[in-house]
């Protein structure tokens, strides 16, 4: 009984389809739907049916009278419509709208060419990380209070014998290491960019956001080639107009270290309600310490290295003509603020 219902509905369906003739639509309305129709003549068996079969079937019964309805209405209106209109091949299309990638892609790429330039290979470490890696290599043993600046996440899981906790990785440095142990030898020249996490959130921090890691080891790096470095990039992801400096800073994986500057995007130096002062912070550099070369597996007498690690998203909020306010606005669904990039 099912199947006849519905082979009416296909041929009934199929028919009104067909028709050109508006009148044609009300015959085939009495046809299938009339009192003596074909669904109500399949209907008439109905009652031999078990009361549980029977509320089914009335059930598919109305959604096909439904159907049916449904299509002459439409038949009939798009009839109506027809009558004068022509399909003219030379009007032009309605083009779609095509998407793009997301703004931080964007940014990750410029920023990967920007380094591709001067000898850098991109690389990706692990998110999730030993704590060896994302600290004890670093120069921070267990318990060092410079931990608590990561504001760590970590993993409810069994832990490691020699690579202790399992973390969300709070920053790109733990990929410093595993970059030495990678290439053994020297020269190393690592742009490591990945997802980082920390518990923290405000106007410029977010809990998951990107970093990316520069590592230069060689022989004879010194504090000149980390300074022409950071100096490049500002040229070329910021513009020409844009200056950096560096102040001295501690990190327990640099000596000496430093804290990144560059001019503010709005008063490019002059001083403004936003800076402050004309510099914005961009984040942390420095020299490779002798330690961490040395858990890398690279002799500390014989080359030296500088690093740097900065947020994705707080870069590229910097730019001059962006108007970003707030961090969090690059993991925005708004199409009107995605569609401005
Ligand atoms: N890892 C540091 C941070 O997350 C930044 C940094 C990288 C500092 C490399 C010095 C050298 O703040």
């Amino acid at each position: 009984m099912r199947e006849d219902i519905q082979t009416i509905k296909n041929e009934a369906l199929a028919q009104i389809m067909e028709v050109t003739d508006p009148s044609e639509l009300e015959t085939l309305r009495i046809a299938y739907l009339g009192r003596n129709g074909k669904l109500n003549e399949v209907m008439r068996g109905i009652k031999d049916l078990e009361p549980e079969e029977r509320r089914e079937m009335g059930q598919t019964m109305n959604e096909v009278k439904g159907a049916i309805e449904q299509e002459l209405i439409y038949r009939k209106e798009s009839l109506k419509n027809n009558t004068t209109s022509t399909f003219d091949a030379t009007v032009p299309g309605i083009k779609p709208q095509i998407g793009h990638l997301h703004l931080v892609t964007q940014a990750i790429e410029e920023i990967t060419d920007v380094f591709k330039q001067i000898g850098f290979t991109r690389v990706r470490y692990p998110e999730v990380e030993w704590d060896w890696y994302a600290f004890g290599a670093l120069n921070m043993e267990e318990g060092h209070p410079a931990r608590d600046d990561w504001e760590t996440f970590f993993m409810d899981t069994p832990t490691h014998k020699e690579n202790g906790e399992m973390v969300l990785t709070p920053h790109t440095s733990s990929g410093q290491t595993r970059e030495m142990k990678r290439l053994q030898t020297p020269p190393v020249r690592m742009i490591n960019i990945a997802k980082c996490y920390r518990r923290q959130i405000d106007s410029r921090h977010l809990t998951m956001f990107h970093q990316f890691e520069g590592l230069v080891v060689d022989k004879g790096i010194s504090i000149v080639h980390l300074k022409g470095t950071l100096d490049y990039f500002a040229r070329n992801f910021f513009g020409p107009n844009r200056k950096t400096r560096i102040r001295p800073y501690h990190f327990q994986f640099t000596e000496p270290s430093f804290e990144v500057d560059i001019t503010c995007g709005y008063c490019l130096g002059k001083g403004c309600k936003l800076c402050k002062e004309g510099w914005v912070e961009l984040g942390g550099a420095g020299m490779v310490h002798p330690i961490v070369l040395k858990n890398g597996g690279i002799d500390p007498t014989k080359y030296s290295g500088f690093a740097f690690g900065w947020g994705v998203e707080r870069t590229f909020t910097m730019k001059s003509e962006l108007s970003i306010p707030d961090i969090r606005m690059t993991y925005s669904s708004d199409l009107r603020f995605l569609r401005q990039f």
